[in-house]
């Protein structure tokens, strides 16, 4: 019980910190050094851009996702409701936060259910991968799906911020393994992702063989964990720690070539500081197929589900003038779209 609390709270403390603070990476997303060649006839009608896509047997309006944040607390209910609600409304994809409080205490499942306002949406649960080595198997990440009726499973990597949490979950060793038996077990699609320092084309390899549906890539460039968990330390020792990995990981942009070039055939998610809709049409470009945002939707669910939908029309609106000016008449044609890169 003391465990579920813990787990609780730090979710908590998480949103609070990530409202009040700034928990901005040092590094940038890379996105700044590609642009598009402008078509200056596209010989298109703006309107007639389509932004639609499908993804594992759905199909959405628009290539956005609003990355797994949140669930397990009193509040968190209501910030997943707001971002359902806005999902179902604007037909985008949405991930839920780690659902490991629910899988320790029942009675905080409510939290992660959305269906009631959102049954048509593509639908992420989400869990650490981690706890594959403390405990949890089959069963655990089949109640995670089932509690959310989600249509797949994310498993978050999270190896730096637990490293620099006092209570992490630090041991990693033998996991690849673990998560190749449970994509072979699972009936839904497997998602591996980061929050917010990338994965690198050797991983995706790997990845891939274990039988990995997607990966989201998480890059750096955005949210920082580390900056998080450093103002959660408890000492100076502990926020030292935590504040030397400020500028770490692989940025976004880095991070989606390396999988593209390592494993062509691989679902790409996009996310890591993605900010607006011409980033998004860049991470499209570059190879992934939806790009997925967390502390804008949080900000935004903080407020209200209008806000969110806002948000929402704002960087689908900024994706389809970026695709008019590239002379990209809808998802397929942007992905084939190069970038001039400039050094
Ligand atoms: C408040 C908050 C909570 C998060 N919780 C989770 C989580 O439970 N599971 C997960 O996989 N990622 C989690 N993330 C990481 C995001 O899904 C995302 O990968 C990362 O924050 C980068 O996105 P951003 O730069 O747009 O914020 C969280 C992010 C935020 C801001």
């Amino acid at each position: 019980m003391a465990k579920v609390t813990r787990t609780s709270a730090r979710k908590s403390d998480h949103i609070r910190i990530n409202l009040e603070q700034d928990v901005r990476s040092k590094l940038t997303n890379g996105l700044e050094r590609y642009f598009f060649l402008h078509n200056a006839l596209p010989e298109l009608n703006l309107e007639e851009v389509d932004l639609s896509v499908q993804v594992f047997g759905k199909k959405l309006k628009a290539p956005l996702l609003i990355s797994s944040m949140t669930g397990g607390s009193k509040e968190a209910t209501q910030i997943n409701q707001r971002l359902a609600e806005a999902a179902q409304a604007s037909g985008v994809a949405m991930g839920l936060g780690s659902q490991r409080a629910a899988i320790e205490d029942k009675k905080l499942a409510s939290s992660y259910k959305v269906r009631n306002v959102a049954p048509d949406i593509l639908l992420f649960a989400n869990l650490g991968a981690v706890q594959l080595n403390y405990g949890y198997g089959l069963d655990h990440l089949q109640r995670a799906v089932d509690m959310a009726e989600a249509d797949a499973l994310m498993l978050h990597l999270n190896a730096l911020q637990e490293a620099v949490q006092p209570e992490g979950d630090t041991n990693f060793a033998g996991l690849l393994q673990k998560i190749e038996i449970m994509c072979k077990q699972l009936p839904v699609p497997v998602v591996i992702k980061e929050v917010g320092w990338g994965i690198s084309g050797d991983l995706a390899k790997h990845l891939a063989h274990a039988g990995v549906q997607g990966i989201d890539v998480a890059g750096a460039g955005g949210t920082s964990w580390t900056q998080v968990e450093m103002h959660r330390a408890k000492n100076k020792r502990q926020a030292r720690l935590a504040a030397a990995f400020a500028d770490w990981g692989i940025p976004t942009a880095e991070s989606i070539m390396q999988v593209r070039q390592a494993v062509r055939t691989m679902r790409i998610f996009a996310s890591g500081g993605l900010r607006s809709g011409l980033d998004i049409a860049k991470c499209i470009a570059l190879g992934a197929e939806l790009g997925g945002m967390a502390s804008p939707y949080l900000k935004a669910a903080d407020q209200s589900a209008e806000a969110v939908v806002e948000t929402i029309q704002e960087v689908a609106r900024e994706l389809q003038v970026a695709m008019f000016a590239a002379g990209a008449g809808d998802i397929p044609i942007l992905q084939r779209v190069p970038l001039v890169l400039r050094e």
